[in-house]
């Protein structure tokens, strides 16, 4: 299977209706029975969500709103220092509360009107198709839970932090926006295994964890790196690659620790006219050869 579904917990619904989730001995809620019980429930939520529906609201905890109050106030100071100025408009069009954890509903609301994107609840995976082909439709899948208050710098699987943080304040921008669409074109069009996966992969190493020059500086604009307080103060000393379509979509990763190669666009206008033209353009035979050209 794909590599991005290592991230996901896998989730069982029992046959009274209600939900577990298996976390890895390594996830640093593993060994907590309160929060294990509150990523049952908030799974449950999104599990038993019909869509056309309102997005079921979570009652989160006062100590679940403190992890998001600290890990906003922390990435807000490392944004000003290392985000893209595209991005840092993001977030001053979207307007996310501070102190509070948002509802998926209310991000979905403030986000609507300014690009069309709207949120769908996510108990844990959602198959590659399905994932990538509804941004096409201006739909983005969200986790609702929030990363274990012991580790809020980083967090080994996406939260609701990850999603609305890194990902909103992104989908809020009309140039980011349009290629996340492009993304779900793509997939939708390719009919192949391999070539959806080459397409996730040019998402993983551009609207995930890519970075670019900005004002002389190089600077973050993927949400994986935008939302983890610890991963953000490492880029630049990681190993930068130049943009490459090939390289990006055969690059092996590994999901579980700060990543280790990323690729470098020289401007946003760079960025969309190789990737965005990628996205706008790939079916299963260009993708074929640009795979036969890998070293
Ligand atoms: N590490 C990210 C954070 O702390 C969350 C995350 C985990 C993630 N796995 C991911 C983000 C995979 C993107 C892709 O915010
Ligand atoms: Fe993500």
């Amino acid at each position: 299977m794909f590599e991005e579904a290592q991230y996901f917990a896998p989730i069982a619904t029992q046959d009274d209706g209600s939900v577990v989730v298996e976390l890895a001995t390594s996830h640093p809620g593993f060994a907590d029975p309160v929060y294990r019980a509150r990523r049952n429930a908030i799974a449950g939520l999104a599990v038993n969500h019909r869509p056309g529906t309102p997005i079921p609201v979570a009652e989160y905890t006062e100590r679940e709103h403190e992890v998001w109050a600290l890990v906003t106030k922390e990435l807000a100071a490392k944004h000003a220092a290392y985000a893209t100025a595209e991005y840092l408009g993001g977030v001053a069009r979207l307007g996310l509360p501070r102190t509070r954890i948002p509802q998926l509903q209310e991000v979905s609301e403030l986000l609507e009107p300014l690009t069309g994107f709207r949120y769908l609840p996510a108990a844990g995976l959602v198959p590659l198709r399905d994932f990538y082909g509804v941004l096409a439709d201006g739909y983005f899948h969200s986790t609702q839970y929030i990363r274990h208050h012991s580790v809020p710098f980083y967090t080994p699987e996406p939260d609701v932090v990850h999603e609305v943080i890194g990902h909103a304040n992104a989908l809020a921008s009309d140039r980011y926006a349009a290629l996340y669409r492009l993304a779900g074109e793509a997939a939708r069009r390719v009919e192949g295994d391999a070539a959806l996966e080459f397409v996730s992969k040019v998402f993983w190493f551009t609207l995930e964890f890519g970075v670019m020059l900005d004002g002389g500086e190089l600077r973050a604009y993927g949400a994986g790196i935008l939302s983890s307080y610890g991963e953000i103060e490492e880029f630049r000393s990681m190993d930068i690659r130049p943009l490459d379509l090939t390289m990006m979509g055969t690059t092996h990763y590994d999901i579980t620790k700060y990543q280790d190669v990323l690729f470098r666009a020289d401007s946003l206008q760079h960025l969309e006219d190789v990737v965005g033209d990628f996205w706008a353009t790939c079916d299963d035979d260009s993708i074929a050869e640009l795979m036969a050209t890998h070293p």
